[in-house]
């Protein structure tokens, strides 16, 4: 069956592409390469020995996006990664946000209902339980109230997906993720952060290669054993084949209702200065960082509750954070080795 994998040249959507192609399955991209590049396809295939199908436009295009439907008519599913992810930046350009992410889904539903698509797995975040009242957070904790623009559109997504699904064929699987970080084991594929880096993975990495002076570490007076900020970090590859399993669980009949939703992270919480000491440890390199004050937007402590998607998805990220820091570290080697050879 023939999978559609929107943005799946970015760092998710390219892990998984890899994940569907190793499981047997046909994979089509759509990127605009707004925030990823070209060369991730030949990467994909150099993992894969297979180079995914792939069009490149923009699903904002309504009439582009319909099209694209109409000419591949083999699609039994769909895999929405397409999205700007930056939270601070969507505090600074909330309508591009809103129209990116929000247009885009409307399109891909539009087109899936035109054309009898049944499957969709949708990326969504923990970001939608904001600072949860209760650890380890379960799928029906309450959505909080989103902190910013980008955390908005994904509670609106889940929103107009559950809407869709009651008047239509469709079902859908959407998958609240935790901090994917890491990279794929052949260091081919991984992170491409464009200019100074949000997420504490790759600033670690950057930092270490020389790339950035020094870390800062956003707050040490949280109510956490060690004052910094807990989240829970899942391996990119784990959290991929997460994708392939809800894909099949819908192919197979296997869903309970036609609207799941499921966590994906590992249950462990780390702070900001554990993931500091274990890449430290597995890369051999002393980081340079220093404490700052807080990050505004930022919530003190989730971690997830993973019995659903363990035991309903018969999936479990296996990972540790050994693994996931380490995988990181070879990934920024690879790409300065890439970039002094240019
Ligand atoms: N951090 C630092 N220094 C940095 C970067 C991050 O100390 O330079 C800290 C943050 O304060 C936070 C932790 O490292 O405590 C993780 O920060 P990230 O930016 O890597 O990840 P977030 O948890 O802030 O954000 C992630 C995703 C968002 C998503 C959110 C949901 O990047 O897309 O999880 O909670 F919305």
């Amino acid at each position: 069956m023939k999978i559609l994998v929107t943005g799946g040249t970015g760092y998710i959507g390219s892990h998984t592409v890899v994940e569907l192609q190793q499981k047997g399955h046909e994979v089509i991209i759509v990127d605009n390469f707004s925030n990823s590049e070209k060369s991730v396809l030949s990467s994909i295939e150099k993992i894969t020995g297979i180079l995914p199908q792939f069009e490149e436009f923009d699903l904002v295009d309504e009439t582009r996006t319909s099209d694209f439907f109409k000419r591949h008519n083999d699609i039994g599913g769909v895999i929405h990664f397409a999205a700007y992810k930056a939270v601070g930046e969507s505090v600074e350009k909330p309508l591009i946000y809103y129209r990116n992410n929000i247009n885009s889904l409307l399109n891909i539903l539009e087109g899936m209902k035109a054309n009898n698509i049944r499957n969709l797995v949708f990326s969504s975040s923990c970001t939608v339980y904001g600072q949860p009242d209760k650890l380890p957070v379960a799928e029906d904790s309450p959505i909080k109230p989103a902190l910013s623009p980008y955390g908005n559109t994904k509670q609106i997504a889940e929103e107009i997906i559950s809407d869709t699904l009651k008047t239509s064929d469709i079902r859908a699987i959407m998958l609240r993720y935790f901090n994917p970080i890491g990279a794929h084991e052949t260091a081919h594929i991984g992170e491409l952060p464009i200019g100074v880096p949000n997420n504490l993975i790759p600033f670690i990495t950057q930092t270490a290669i020389g790339k950035r002076e020094v870390l800062s570490v956003f707050g040490d007076d949280y109510n956490t054993p060690d004052g910094t900020a807990i989240r829970d970090y899942i391996h990119i590859v784990d959290l991929a084949k997460a994708h392939v399993v809800a894909l099949d669980r819908m192919i197979e009949n296997k869903s309970l209702s036609d609207g799941e939703i499921f966590n994906l992270g590992t249950g462990n919480g780390y702070s900001v200065l554990e993931v500091i000491k274990s890449f430290e440890k597995v890369s051999g390199e002393k980081l340079n960082y220093h404490i700052v004050k807080r990050r505004s937007g930022d919530i003190e402590k989730v971690w997830a509750d993973t019995k659903f998607a363990n035991m309903e998805l018969g999936w479990k990220a296996e990972k540790s954070l050994d693994e996931m820091t380490l995988s990181a570290w070879k990934w920024e080697k690879e790409l300065s080795a890439h970039d002094s050879n240019k």
